[in-house]
């Protein structure tokens, strides 16, 4: 089967090729708006959609002609269909179901959290729920319990700032630019991590919260009585030990024994490292997906869209854009 992806949830046009007997990506062809978002210090809305509308098709022709095929040979679509911004969202789910109409194929709605998640099956072929997930991106802090039928059963999410937020926000405060994640790693290399004693918040408890930690830091910035830094690399130090413990605490509650992470902020080195040393520690199984599927990507799209073709949940021409019964059932939890 051959599955065209199409991620346009925030501020990466990209489309993608997957070929299931192959079990491998035919091409990746991904536009990333972040240049021109840094100028305004964030993602804004409509300026993101107006740049999907204008990369969307050429992206599409690239990725049809890296892979050395032809739309008739596409058998599925698949295209976030959510969260994300609701304008760019309409930009790929637009181009979806006119190519999908065209062709006559079916198009599976993703959700872009889950599909972040199926990354790192991409990365690990051997990998198959159940397995307990991590995503922590820009917009979302949330821990899944995944099963073997490919259900997601959340377990813990963030009540205010999101794990990818607090690392823009801070790098913001700190005269960076956006998005701040790599920014905040680059200056942590050259900081003491054990300099600021920042609070986990919910010690011990199933749920995130990253809106006081962003204060705290943005305080001792203020402040000025550490490096640029060495508040880095505590702050970072801090959201790696926080997204641990709650895995390690969602794990005990599971009993499971096999941990997968997922996001733009699993790029993180720090975090990487961290989670690798407890899985050696603590004795459980951790499936990291590659650098490039970290960041939006259509390849976890296309991927997410072979892995719930089974389901045969597909999403309707005549209907609004993403006003489906399983778009709603499937992804409003
Ligand atoms: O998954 P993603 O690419 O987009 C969303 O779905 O939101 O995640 C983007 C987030 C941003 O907040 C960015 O700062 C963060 O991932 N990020 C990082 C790193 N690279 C990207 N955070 C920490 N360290 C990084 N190296
Ligand atoms: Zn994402």
């Amino acid at each position: 089967m051959v599955v065209l992806g199409i991620e346009s949830s925030c501020d990466e046009t990209s489309v993608a090729i997957y070929d299931s007997v192959k079990r491998d990506i035919l091409s990746s062809s991904t536009f990333s708006q972040a240049d021109i978002h840094s100028h305004f210090g964030g993602v804004i809305p409509e300026v993101a959609s107006r740049n999907h509308i204008l990369k969307i098709a050429p992206l599409y022709e690239r990725a049809l002609s890296q892979a050395e095929i032809q739309s008739k040979d596409i058998d599925l679509i698949s295209v976030t269909t959510h969260p994300g911004l609701i304008g760019a969202l309409f930009v790929g789910v637009t181009f979806a179901k006119g190519l999908g109409y065209a062709l006559n194929i079916p198009i599976v709605p993703i959700n872009h959290l889950y599909a972040h998640i199926l990354a790192a099956e991409l990365s690990n072929k051997e990998l198959t729920p159940p397995y307990l997930a991590l995503v922590a991106s820009g917009g979302h802090t949330h821990i899944f319990y995944v099963d073997s039928a490919l259900s997601f059963r959340l377990l813990a999410r963030s009540i205010d700032d999101a794990a990818g937020e607090s690392f823009d926000k801070v790098a913001k405060a700190m005269g960076g630019g956006y998005p701040g994640g790599a920014f905040i790693e680059g200056l942590a290399k050259c900081g003491d991590s054990g300099a600021i004693k920042f609070p986990i918040a919910f010690n011990n408890e199933l749920k995130f919260s990253f809106s006081g930690l962003k204060t705290a830091v943005i305080n001792e910035i203020k402040k000025g009585e550490y490096s640029r830094q060495d508040i880095a690399a505590s702050f970072q130090k801090t959201v790696a030990k926080t997204l641990l413990q709650k895995v390690l605490l969602a794990l005990k509650e599971m009993g499971a024994n096999k941990v997968v992470l997922g996001g733009g902020v699993v790029a993180n080195s720090e975090l990487r490292n961290i989670f690798k040393e407890s899985a050696s520690k603590e004795g459980f199984e951790l499936y990291l997906p590659e650098l490039k599927f970290c960041s939006d990507n259509a390849d976890m799209i296309a991927y997410a869209g072979y892995r719930f073709y089974p389901k045969r949940e597909f999403l309707s021409f005549s209907e609004g854009a993403l006003d489906t019964k399983a778009v709603r059932q499937r992804f409003y939890q």
